[in-house]
Order: structure tokens, then C-alpha cells, then sequence
């Protein structure tokens, strides 16, 4: 038969307790979701700043499709503004917009990077994007051990590559933990290296004014994703004109794909504005991951689960075992709170997690509610 290895691979995830599957949700609000008609106390969002409920409303004026490709006919006064909005805000020459954070990262490292002479060092706990892209470029990939600047010293030291470039995250997705970008900054200036960022986490969230993980830096490449804070879709990468100039000539995901919706431009730009000036929210959502961190620490010390060490609203909680994971997040669906079980291959073997996101929307209960809730599922399965 042709094509069995579908049926056996499927097979294989589910006897590994790694089968992954969608929930429709009826419903969501700030702090609740509803799914098959139950309500849950939602701590699996990445709307950290709880933007969502309040931003643009449908503006008849403004198309839903931009109905091409951008260097075709689908390059719409709404992305022009929302471009030069996000240079100005974040100081730097050139922005283009992208549909999703995983097609700009994966086409940004494909594109630039396609020198025979290039190479890419890569934080090993790097989103897949970014290695997929890392892969599908011409360069010579070297990954360096996560937040590890000694390893990654060492591999720029071996490198006899003419163009190098260092990729990390801001935030790490499934850790929480940021990036030494200063120093990751120093160490690329020293070696003649680029720096690329991708903020998607660390946008609106990290920084003095919400700017993210490089408001006291400037690397070459600086991708956000507005899919988390801005709690819209699609992604930009901030440059310099020659970087955006190449890019508009080579990038085959954006030459060759249907611009970002212009509704979704203005719907974005309108969101950012938010996030910029949510400096109430920031405070709650920092007091809200004190609050987490501390009444975690002090009623679940006695379990076998280790909280890591995260300031950001990514609190995750490895258990290992992924059936473990599987099985807790369950329980805790019948306690009426929602979060996800984040399982291999997102994360390396054998680090089985709960990827719990606090928002600035929680209330000081709902934090309350949800350590109960942990700590009586534990008690039943640790
Ligand atoms: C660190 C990181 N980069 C990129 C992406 C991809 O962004 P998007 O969801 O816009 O495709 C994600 C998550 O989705 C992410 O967590």
C-alpha cells in the first residue's frame, strides 16, 4: 500500500502520548474560553496585555483582501502607514510586513542568508521557523547550547565564514527566559557578525516603555510577530533600506504570496498604538507573574516539578513525562482551567511541560484558583 507511512507515523505519535489535536473554542473573553460548552479560566493565551477585547472595530472603508501579492497590486495605503508606523516607533530605516511570524522568519534567514559563504548561529532552543529556515538557506548552520555565550564564543572563534550571523529569540517561547541581547550584541560586533532577533514574546511586554527585548539595543535584523501582545496576525522584519531592498527583490514568500490583509494592517497599527500605551496593563501583568511565581513556590515546593526560572507571562512547569503532562492538563480541564501540555518535539525529550501564560486580564483569584488547582492535581498524580 502506498503511502503507509502516514498511518504508522500517526500511530507511532499516539502510542508515545504525543498526538496532538484542536479544541474549536465557542467563545472567548478576556479571562474565559468555552469549549464544548464548558467555560474554562483561560491560562494557555498569548493576548498578555488583554487587547483583544477592546480594539478596532470593522471600518467599511478598508478592503478584508489585498487580492495580491504586494509588488503586484496588493500594496494598500494601510501597510504603507503601518511600515512607516513601526520604523518610527522602533528606530529603524525600513519595515516589511509579512503574513505570519513563521513565513518571515523562514524566509528572511532563506533569503539573506544565500551565500555559499554564510553561516548561522543558532540558540539551540530556537523557534522552528527559525531552523527551518536556517535549513532551507545555503548557509552552514551551528547551533550553540541555549543562553550559552561561551559555546557560541567558541563556535564564532572556529568559524572561518565571511558572513555570520547570530539568531536568537527575545523570549523564548517554551521557556519564558530572555535572551542576553547586549551581550549577544557585543559578542556579534566583535566577530563581525549580524544580530536577528525574533521578539515575538518579548514585544509590549519586555522593556522600560513595552518595546521588547532590544529597546537598548539595535540588531541588524529585528523581526515582531503580532500574533501575542498585539493580538491581531502577521509579522514584520525592521531593517535597514538595503536589507528591505534585497528582500523585495529575492524574498519568494513575499514576492510570490498574497499580501497581509489591509483590514489587518489597520486593525494591527490600531492595536499597537494599545500596546504602546498600556503601561496599566504591563504593571498588572508584572504583579500577576509575581504573584504566580510566589504562591507557586510556596505551595508546591513539596512536588517533583520544577517551575523555571521565568519573569515573563511564560510559566512553564516541566513534569517530563509527556503522558504526565497530558494527563495533568486533563485533570485540570475538570477543575475548569485551561492550559496546554507542551510535548516533544516542541521541546527537547524528556522536558514534558505545562506552559502556563498569566495575562493582565487575571484576577488575583484566578491565580488563586489555579494554584488550588495545581496543587490538588499533583497531589493525585506525583
Ligand atoms: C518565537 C516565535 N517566533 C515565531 C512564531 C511564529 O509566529 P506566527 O504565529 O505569527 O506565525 C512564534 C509562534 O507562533 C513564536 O513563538
Amino acid at each position: 500500500m502506498a503511502f503507509e507511512y502516514l498511518s504508522e507515523q500517526i500511530n507511532q505519535r499516539k502510542k508515545q502520548s504525543l498526538f496532538r489535536q484542536r479544541f474549536v473554542i465557542q467563545t472567548s473573553s478576556e479571562r474565559f474560553i468555552e469549549i464544548e460548552n464548558k467555560q474554562y479560566l483561560n491560562f494557555a493565551s498569548n493576548d498578555y496585555l488583554s487587547v483583544n477585547a477592546s480594539c478596532t472595530k470593522l471600518d467599511s472603508n478598508t478592503k478584508q483582501g489585498s487580492t495580491s501579492s504586494a509588488l503586484v497590486t496588493g500594496f494598500h495605503q494601510e501597510h504603507v502607514d503601518l511600515e512607516n508606523y513601526l520604523s518610527k516607533l522602533m528606530g529603524y530605516e525600513s519595515c516589511l510586513l509579512f503574513s505570519s511570524g513563521f513565513s518571515a522568519n523562514a524566509s528572511v534567514l532563506k533569503t539573506l542568508m544565500s551565500n555559499s559563504d554564510t553561516e548561522i548561529f543558532q540558540d539551540k532552543l530556537n523557534h522552528a521557523s527559525l531552523i527551518d529556515g536556517g535549513l532551507a538557506s545555503k548557509a552552514k548552520m551551528s547551533r550553540f547550547r541555549h543562553n550559552d555565550l561561551e559555546h557560541l564564543t567558541t563556535r564564532l572563534e572556529k568559524s572561518d565564514s565571511r558572513h555570520k550571523l547570530i539568531v536568537t529569540e527575545g523570549v523564548f517561547s517554551m521557556d519564558g527566559d530572555k535572551a542576553p541581547v547586549s551581550k549577544l550584541k557585543s559578542l556579534a560586533h566583535k566577530y563581525n557578525a549580524w544580530l536577528m532577533v525574533d521578539d515575538a514574546h518579548g514585544f509590549g511586554i519586555c522593556g522600560n516603555t513595552g518595546l521588547g527585548s532590544c529597546e537598548e539595543i539595535k540588531p541588524e535584523l529585528l523581526i515582531l510577530t503580532f500574533g501575542k501582545a498585539v493580538a491581531s496576525s502577521g509579522a514584520c522584519i525592521l531593517c535597514c533600506n538595503e536589507v528591505k531592498d534585497y528582500l523585495l527583490q529575492f524574498n519568494r514568500e513575499y514576492i510570490f504570496s498574497t499580501a497581509m490583509s489591509p483590514f489587518m494592517a489597520k486593525v494591527t497599527q490600531d492595536a499597537i498604538t494599545e500596546v504602546v500605551n498600556a503601561n496599566t496593563q504591563r504593571n498588572k501583568l508584572r504583579h500577576n507573574i509575581n504573584l504566580f511565581k510566589i504562591s507557586f513556590k510556596k505551595n508546591c515546593a513539596q512536588f517533583d516539578v520544577q517551575l523555571l526560572d521565568s519573569g515573563t507571562p511564560i510559566q512553564p512547569i516541566i513534569v517530563k513525562d509527556p503522558q504526565l503532562a497530558l494527563d495533568i492538563s486533563n485533570q485540570m480541564k475538570q477543575k475548569k482551567i485551561w492550559l496546554t501540555a507542551i510535548r516533544p518535539p516542541t521541546v527537547p525529550k524528556n522536558t514534558a511541560r505545562l506552559r502556563i501564560t498569566i495575562t493582565a486580564a487575571h484576577s488575583e483569584s484566578d491565580i488563586a484558583c489555579l494554584i488550588d488547582a495545581l496543587v490538588r492535581v499533583f497531589e493525585n498524580n506525583l
